[in-house]
């Protein structure tokens, strides 16, 4: 454990650091023995000033961006931060309040504007400037970091100094409106992710996978000869489903298209209407959850489609093929009401009050779906098709292309006590698309994750970290030098002790150092 010594105590409205920038690196006291093996930066986006003047921002993504940078050497750590000098944030400064406004927030001089903006793109020739203060996450494309948004706009940021090197529109590359803060990596380094494009007469929308090449040819490189690998064509094209993630096995992109609907008619006109853009997105829990597979190699879209009831989901776990399956591990919940329930207001109330707001919010738990992968003419219909040992999910043939599937627990009854798991991280770089038996994650018993776990999928056990007033985010493992058990090595998280909750942790990359 190491404690940043000015971090702010009792009597403190508000954490600090979180709304200063640290540029000057300041040390850090360590408790305990940080292992001298550990070498590099652990880097952090997530929102950080959500106030200016006295304009609030209401929903938890749309804070402005901060990066973080713990540099871990030799047993000692460092810490600085930095802004993310977007121009959101430079306009915001200058006036001292919100001129780019942002989802849920009403009253604002541009209501349209916000999280979901890459679902929005025809109408951004009709408002003024898009946003690209990008406080989602980092994400590596050609080797280099970029902090992504879910808008058109990157920022090229450097690790070390975490000055933004270059502002990138992922438009100007491929004809898709930006892209998920959660890509998927082949072991050579090319980059799957997704993106919407739009019909600008009758509103409609398509979904778009996106391959972008491992290799940077010149040194100014950014995204070129990305390229769409497939287009999906949404249940309803004016009512596409928000994603915010997508899951990847070694042979396929698999594409969770869920009953959290945009209405992109209500959008585009909530600012005429005078409405929040969240107006304009719903939960249909009538409607079911398709699972689309799309062949890599040749993005071609499989014709057979998987369904299962109604569910929520931002997070994948893994994904993996053995014995003609698919096997689909995710973050789900039953409800996807959540959205809207992540207003910053939730967020500030204390003590009673905020166990009040979290018992309303869904809870996430881990869960499989296997996929048949062989599904012909002749595979009979009416019977379950999961012939996987213990395993407890359904998949059943009901007519031509259709199959549906029933998850199995990723979890046992314990689980409930943490109040679910999100924010899975797995050691990707070994495992993901593979046979795997770890996952860690963080559990939601107070709205913001207050602790940390660790699942063995040997026996569904449950090792977990907890320590009243403590707020752990996203767990990042790091493997030890010589490992060879995939759970040889350490947790890294940043764990917060605020007296009042105003910050969310999300997305941390360990960026190890070069070198021994
Ligand atoms: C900041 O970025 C978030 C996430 O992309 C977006 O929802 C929000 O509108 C942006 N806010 C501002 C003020 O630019
Ligand atoms: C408009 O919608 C119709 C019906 O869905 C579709 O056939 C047509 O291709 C769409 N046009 C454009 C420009 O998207
Ligand atoms: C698509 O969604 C819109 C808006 O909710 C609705 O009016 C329309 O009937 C839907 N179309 C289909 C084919 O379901
Ligand atoms: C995953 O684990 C292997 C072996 O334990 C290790 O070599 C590799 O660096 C790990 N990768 C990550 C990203 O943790
Ligand atoms: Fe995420």
């Amino acid at each position: 454990i190491f404690k940043i010594v000015e971090f702010p105590t009792q009597g403190h409205k508000r954490c600090k650091l979180c709304e200063q920038e640290t540029l000057e690196p300041i040390s850090t006291e360590v408790q305990g023995t940080i292992p001298t093996w550990i070498n590099g930066n652990l880097l952090r986006n997530g929102p950080g000033k959500f106030e200016f003047g006295n304009t609030h921002y209401n929903h938890w993504f749309d804070g402005m961006a901060m990066l973080h940078q713990f540099k871990i050497e030799e047993g000692r750590v460092t810490y600085k931060s930095r802004f993310l000098q977007s121009d959101a944030f430079k306009k915001n400064s200058e006036r001292d309040r919100i001129m780019v406004s942002e989802f849920g927030t009403l009253a604002m001089p541009d209501p349209c504007k916000n999280f979901f903006q890459r679902f929005l793109s025809p109408i951004y020739f009709l408002i003024t400037d898009s946003t690209d203060n990008a406080s989602v996450s980092f994400v590596k494309y050609k080797g280099d970091y970029y902090v992504s948004t879910e808008t058109n706009f990157m920022h090229k940021v450097d690790p070390e100094s975490l000055e933004s090197v270059e502002k990138v529109d992922w438009s100007k590359f491929i004809a898709v409106n930006g892209a998920t803060a959660h890509p998927h990596y082949d072991p050579d380094g090319t980059t799957y992710n997704m993106g919407n494009s739009y019909g600008t007469r009758n509103l409609s929308a398509i979904y778009n996978i996106i391959k972008v090449p491992p290799e940077r040819t010149e040194a100014t490189d950014t995204l070129q000869g990305a390229k769409v690998l497939c287009s999906i064509v949404p249940a309803n094209k004016s009512c596409p489903s928000y994603y915010h993630s997508f899951a990847m096995s070694e042979n396929y992109v698999v594409f969770i298209e869920q009953p959290i609907k945009m209405d992109l008619l209500k959008i585009v006109t909530c600012k005429l209407r005078g409405k929040p853009l969240s107006e304009g997105i719903f939960w249909d829990p009538k409607q079911e959850t398709v699972f689309h597979l799309i062949d890599k190699h040749t993005g071609q879209v499989i014709s057979v489609k998987y369904y299962t009831k109604a569910l929520s989901n931002f997070h994948q776990i893994n994904a993996f093929e053995e014995d003609g399956f698919l096997m689909l591990d995710i973050c789900a919940s039953d409800d996807g009401q959540a959205i809207n329930n992540y207003l910053i207001q939730n967020l500030r109330k204390s003590g009673d009050a905020l166990d009040e707001v979290s018992v309303k919010l869904r809870t996430v738990f881990p869960r499989r779906f296997v996929l048949p992968l062989s599904v012909t003419m002749d595979t009979p219909t009416g019977q379950n098709l999961n012939t996987r040992p213990s395993s407890t999910a359904t998949c059943v043939k009901i007519s031509k292309d259709k199959v549906l599937c029933q998850h199995e627990d990723l979890h046992g009854d314990d689980l409930h006590e943490y109040g679910g798991l999100e924010f899975p991280q797995i050691n990707y770089s070994r495992y993901n698309t593979r046979q795997y038996r770890y996952f860690y994650g963080c559990g939601f018993r107070h709205l913001v994750g207050d602790s940390l776990l660790k699942m063995d999928l040997k026996d569904k056990s449950l090792k977990v970290w907890y320590q009243r007033g403590l707020y752990p985010s996203e767990p990042v493992f790091v493997p030890s030098p010589d490992a060879v058990d995939e759970d040889d090595g350490v947790i890294l998280s940043v764990v917060l002790t605020p007296t009042q909750v105003t910050l969310l942790f999300h997305n941390i990359i360990y960026d190890r150092a070069a070198g021994p």
